[in-house]
């Protein structure tokens, strides 16, 4: 199944699908692992960071070889993409989706652009993914208003996408206080259209808040600081106090820190 009819399926199941940025073979792995101990399919996202530092064809190719030897249901995905050019580049790489985020443009500039961006891909039957109502990132200020269920309707019948990243209290990285979602907001956008709709800045919102956002229409739940976070923190932890030179002994320990995270992540989404 294609990761459009996927998450199609998913959107009129009430289902959530896990897609987490990895940033290296090691946190691929430990994705992987833990889809295959718990039977789940995953998303795999890269975002321009990411594709910088691995390379766009190595990145994919790494992804689907691995996806290959887990045997695991799974598909790629362009995180944040900030231009057409980086949209472009990975659909012809074979990415199974792009996102275009546009979302600190003006409304009619992000629908120009997002518009442009679902032309492009209607050539690859790729699923297309925009944000709509500005998602802090790292470091901006988290006091955001929420995305309008108005302009969520008008900004997916302009411009065709089949998944909508929308601003509910969300934001990237962790959080400052815990957060506490709007959920009247996110069933209000769920009445007006049957997009999938996308919850960034998982890292921090607690699971009894994910499994409600699902059950009220959220389909795809992206996951990345806390996955960077235990990787790089276990390592500091092992390296602290060792001269260990022989990486495949240490990093099999982050690897295994990633797996028990994503694993926790899966059973509460998979509800
Ligand atoms: P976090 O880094 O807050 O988990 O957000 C991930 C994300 O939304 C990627 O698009």
């Amino acid at each position: 199944m294609t990761m459009k009819e996927k998450l199609a399926d998913f959107t009129k199941q009430g289902k959530a699908l896990l897609a987490v940025n990895f940033y290296n073979f090691e946190t691929l792995k430990g994705l992987l692992l833990a889809a295959k101990a718990t039977n789940s399919s995953l998303i795999l996202q890269l975002s321009e960071s990411s594709l910088n530092y691995l390379g766009i064809e190595p990145a994919i190719a790494m992804a689907r070889v691995m996806l290959k030897e887990f045997d695991v249901e799974g598909w790629v995905h362009l995180d944040h993409g900030s231009s057409i050019e980086i949209v472009q580049q990975c659909l012809d790489a074979g990415f199974d989706s792009v996102m275009i985020d546009a979302s600190e443009k003006s409304f009619d500039e992000n629908i120009r652009i997002t518009k442009e961006a679902v032309k492009l891909a209607a050539n690859y039957n790729v699923n297309v993914e925009a944000e709509l109502g500005y998602i802090a990132k790292l470091n901006q200020s988290q006091k955001i208003e929420p995305t309008s269920a108005d302009d969520a309707k008008h900004f997916v019948e302009a411009t065709g996408i089949n998944a909508l990243a929308i601003a509910i209290g969300n934001s990237h990285g962790f959080y400052k206080e815990t957060p506490k979602l709007r959920i009247d907001r996110l069933k209000e956008i769920r009445d007006v259209t049957n997009c999938a709709l996308v919850l960034h800045g998982s890292s921090g919102i607690p699971d009894d808040q994910l499994q409600l956002a699902i059950r009220s229409g959220i389909s795809k739940i992206n996951l990345a600081t806390e996955t960077k976070n235990i990787f790089m923190k276990k390592l500091q932890s092992l390296l602290a106090d060792s001269d260990e030179i022989d990486l495949r002994k240490v990093f099999p320990k982050a690897i295994d820190a990633v797996t028990e995270l994503i694993i926790k992540k899966l059973n509460t989404i998979n509800i």
